[in-house]
C-alpha cells in the first residue's frame, strides 16, 4: 500500500530532470541519425579508424559497354581542400563503345541504402575532369541485383578541371533496402570525385544535411528537457592535438571547431568506437536539433586528460590555454550576437539567433582524478569570469563508488562545484536495492547530473528496475537535477555497447522497454514531489519503491460514490471502487482518470473523457447503470 500525505510538500522537480545522453556510438550518427545514405563519401576511411577499412571501403568499381580504367584514392596537390585530403581519381582509358561508362558503386551502410518509392533524393558531388569537352556523370540508384530504382539515371554534365559542386534530384520509383548508388563517366581522361552524397529530401523538420526522420521523431517523442552531446568516450580519447595539415592526428579528441562550417571542409576523425566519423552531424546540427525538440543543449568538451582506458595526461600549457579558449569560443558560437567572431559563424550557417547555452560539461570519466580536477578548475575559472550565467559541470569518473568517485566528490565539494556528472551501469538488482542512493547526499554540496545510467540488459525487468530507481531520483529531486539514460541509439549491425534505448536498421527503428520507461517519466513529469511511503505484506525480497508526483492540471473534477448498479439499483460493485480500479478504463484524446482519495478524478476537463467499465460477458445479463456524485468545489 502507498501512503500519501497531500498536505506535505516535497522538493520541486526541476524542468530539466529528464533529458537524453547522445553519443556517436553504435553508429548513432553516420549510418544512423545522420540521413546521409553514402558510406565513406569523402574517401577518408583508413585503417586508423578500423583495421578492416581502406579508402575504398563501401565502394567497388563498375563498367558498362566495355569501358575500362582505374579507380584510385589519392592524397595529392589536387585535393579538394586541406581538411578533405583524399579523393577518388578515375582514369578512363577510352575503351568500349560510345555509351560505355566506368565508375564506382557505393553500397551504403548495412545491407544497403533504404530507398522508398515515390520519395525524392538529392544527389551531390564535388567533381572535375581534364577531358577538354567535359564528360557526363551517370548517377543511378539500383538495388543489389542492379535493377534501377529511378525512372532514368541522373545525367550530370561535368565541365572544367576545377573542383565544383554538382547536384541533381531523382524520385525513387521502387522501394529497396539493398540500394546502391552508381556514379560513372564516359570518355578518356581523368575524373576526380569527392563528397559523393545522397540524402532523402524528407528529413526531420525538412532540414538539409538533416536527420533521419523516424529516429529524430522517436527522440522528440520523449520530450527530453536537455540534450547532452557529443559523448561519452568519444569526447576525450585519442590525441588532444588539433587537426593541422599536412600531418595531423587521425584519432583526435572531439574538438568542436572541426565539426562546423561547410561539410566538405570538416576533417573526418577516427571514432573511439572503431569507425570513421564524418562530422556531417556536428556542433551546429546538434544545437539546432536541441532547439527543434525543445531541449536545452548540454555539450561536453575534452579536458586534456583522457579516460575510457587510455588514462593519459597531455602536459602542454599552450594546448591547455587553447582548449580553454576553444571552450569560451564555443559559448560565443552558441550565445554570442551575430557581430561577434564565433556568433557570426553561427549566423552564417543559418541561425542568427543565439542557441541559449546554460550548461557545459568538462571531460568525461577521467580516472586520473586529481590531474583532471586541476584542469577542470582552469576551465571553470575562465568560463565563470566571462560567463557567470553558465554552469560548469565536473564529473566523478566511471564508477558509482570507489576511490576515484569519492575523491572526485571530495574535490567537488571543496571547490564548491555546482554540479557533478555521475555515470554507472549495473545489474537490475543494484538499481532495486539502491533506490535510496541519494537520500543521504549532502544537501549543501554539489547537485547531481546523472549523465549516464542503465541496468545491464534490454528486457522488461531492466526497465522495471530503472523505473523503480527513477522514483528514488524524483524523491531526491532537490539534489538530482538532471538525469539521462545511456546510450541513446544503436544500429543493430554495428553494436559496440548494450543496452541501448532506441534500436534501428536502415529502414526501421524501435524503442526498447527502457525507451518506454523513459518516455513515460519524461512525458508525465510532476512539478513537485508529494511525500509518500510504500509497504507490503508479505515483505518482498527487494525494497518497495515509489514516488508520487503532483502535476498542476488545468482543471479537474472529482466524482464520489461512483458505482455500477443493475436496474433495480443493487450495487454490482462500486462506492469504494478503488479496489476495483482495474475494471475501470478511460477513453478520450486527452486528460486522464485516476483514483484518488476514494474519488474518481477526471483531469483536464477541457478534454472529452469517457469512463468505461470493463466487464466480462456475464454482465450482458444486467441492465447496467452508473451512478456518480460530482464533488462540489
Ligand atoms: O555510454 C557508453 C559509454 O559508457 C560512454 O561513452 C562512456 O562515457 C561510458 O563509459
Amino acid at each position: 500500500s502507498l501512503k500519501i500525505d497531500p498536505t506535505r510538500r516535497g522538493p520541486t522537480i526541476s524542468d530539466t530532470m529528464y533529458g537524453i545522453f547522445y553519443e556517436d556510438i553504435n553508429r548513432a550518427a553516420d549510418g544512423g541519425l545522420y540521413a546521409e545514405l553514402v558510406q565513406n563519401r569523402s574517401f577518408e576511411y583508413s585503417s586508423v579508424d578500423n583495421s578492416g577499412y581502406t579508402p575504398l571501403t563501401a565502394w567497388s568499381t563498375v563498367s558498362t559497354g566495355g569501358a575500362s580504367g582505374t579507380a584510385e584514392v589519392v592524397d595529392d596537390a589536387e585535393r579538394l581542400n586541406e581538411h578533405n585530403r583524399h579523393y577518388l581519381r578515375l582514369s578512363l582509358d577510352g575503351s568500349g563503345d560510345a555509351a560505355g561508362t566506368y565508375g564506382v558503386v557505393n553500397s551504403g551502410y548495412n545491407s544497403g541504402m533504404f530507398l522508398e518509392s515515390g520519395k525524392k533524393y538529392d544527389f551531390s558531388v564535388w567533381a572535375r575532369t581534364d577531358q577538354a569537352r567535359g564528360t557526363t556523370l551517370t548517377v543511378s540508384p539500383t538495388d543489389e541485383s542492379g535493377a534501377s530504382l529511378a525512372a532514368k539515371p541522373l545525367r550530370v554534365e561535368l565541365r572544367g578541371d576545377r573542383w565544383s559542386k554538382y547536384t541533381g534530384t531523382f524520385v525513387a520509383r521502387a522501394s529497396s533496402t539493398t540500394g546502391r548508388l552508381t556514379v560513372a563517366a564516359g570518355g578518356a581522361g581523368t575524373v576526380r570525385l569527392d563528397m559523393v552524397s545522397l540524402f532523402p529530401r524528407d528529413t526531420f523538420m525538412n532540414r538539409p544535411n538533416g536527420m533521419r526522420r523516424d529516429l529524430a521523431e522517436k527522440i522528440a517523442a520523449l520530450r527530453p528537457s536537455f540534450l547532452r552531446f557529443p559523448g561519452g568516450c568519444i569526447v576525450n580519447t585519442g590525441s588532444m592535438y588539433p587537426y593541422r595539415a599536412p600531418d595531423w592526428p587521425r584519432a583526435r579528441s572531439y574538438q568542436w571547431k572541426d565539426t562546423i562550417g561547410p561539410v566538405e571542409r570538416r576533417a573526418t576523425n577516427a571514432n573511439f568506437w572503431g569507425y570513421n566519423q564524418s562530422y556531417g552531424l556536428g556542433y551546429y546540427e546538434y544545437f539546432q536539433f536541441a532547439e527543434d525538440i525543445g531541449a536545452m543543449p548540454l555539450p561536453v568538451v575534452p579536458s586534456l586528460v583522457t579516460g575510457c582506458g587510455q588514462n593519459h595526461v597531455t602536459e602542454d600549457p599552450e594546448l591547455l590555454r587553447q582548449y580553454v579558449r576553444d571552450t569560451l569560443d564555443l559559448i560565443e558560437f552558441a550565445n554570442g550576437s551575430a557581430t561577434t567572431p564565433w556568433g557570426r559563424k553561427r549566423a552564417e550557417m543559418g541561425h542568427p539567433k543565439p542557441f541559449g547555452l546554460t550548461h557545459i560539461g568538462i571531460g568525461n570519466e577521467e580516472p586520473l582524478v586529481d590531474e583532471y580536477f586541476e584542469r577542470f578548475l582552469k576551465f571553470r575559472r575562465a568560463v565563470e569570469s566571462a560567463h557567470p550565467e553558465v554552469t560548469v559541470i565536473s564529473n566523478s569518473g566511471p564508477d558509482d563508488s570507489g576511490p576515484v568517485f569519492d575523491r572526485a566528490w571530495e574535490l567537488g565539494r571543496s571547490a564548491d562545484v555546482g554540479m557533478i556528472d555521475e555515470h554507472y551501469y549495473n545489474d537490475p538488482e543494484w538499481f532495486l536495492t539502491n533506490n535510496d542512493r541519494y537520500d543521504s547526499y549532502d544537501r549543501k554540496g554539489p547537485k547531481v547530473f546523472l549523465g549516464e545510467y542503465a541496468s545491464e540488459g534490454n528486457r522488461f525487468y531492466n526497465s522495471l528496475a530503472e523505473a523503480a530507481y527513477m522514483t528514488g531520483l524524483e524523491r531526491n529531486a532537490d539534489i538530482v537535477r538532471l538525469t539521462s539514460y545511456a546510450p541513446l541509439l544503436a544500429n543493430e549491425d554495428y553494436v559496440q555497447w548494450e543496452p541501448d534505448m532506441i534500436w534501428f536498421d536502415n529502414a526501421t527503428s524501435w524503442g526498447s522497454t527502457s525507451y518506454e520507461t523513459q518516455k513515460l517519466f519524461m512525458n508525465n513529469i510532476g512539478d513537485e514531489v508529494v511525500p509518500s511511503t510504500a509497504s507490503s505484506t508479505p515483505v518482498p525480497s527487494t525494497p518497495i519503491t515509489g514516488s508520487v508526483g503532483l502535476s498542476t492540471w488545468a482543471t479537474s473534477v472529482a466524482y464520489d460514490d461512483v458505482a455500477v448498479t443493475s436496474a433495480d439499483g443493487s450495487a454490482l460493485f462500486g462506492d469504494d471502487f478503488s479496489g476495483e480500479a482495474s475494471q475501470w478504463r478511460k477513453t478520450g484524446e486527452r486528460g486522464s482518470w485516476s483514483v484518488s482519495n476514494g474519488a474518481y478524478v477526471q483531469h483536464d476537463t477541457s478534454a472529452e473523457n469517457t469512463l468505461v467499465i470493463a466487464g466480462d460477458s456475464a454482465w450482458s445479463d444486467y441492465d447496467l447503470h452508473v451512478r456518480a456524485t460530482k464533488r462540489s468545489g
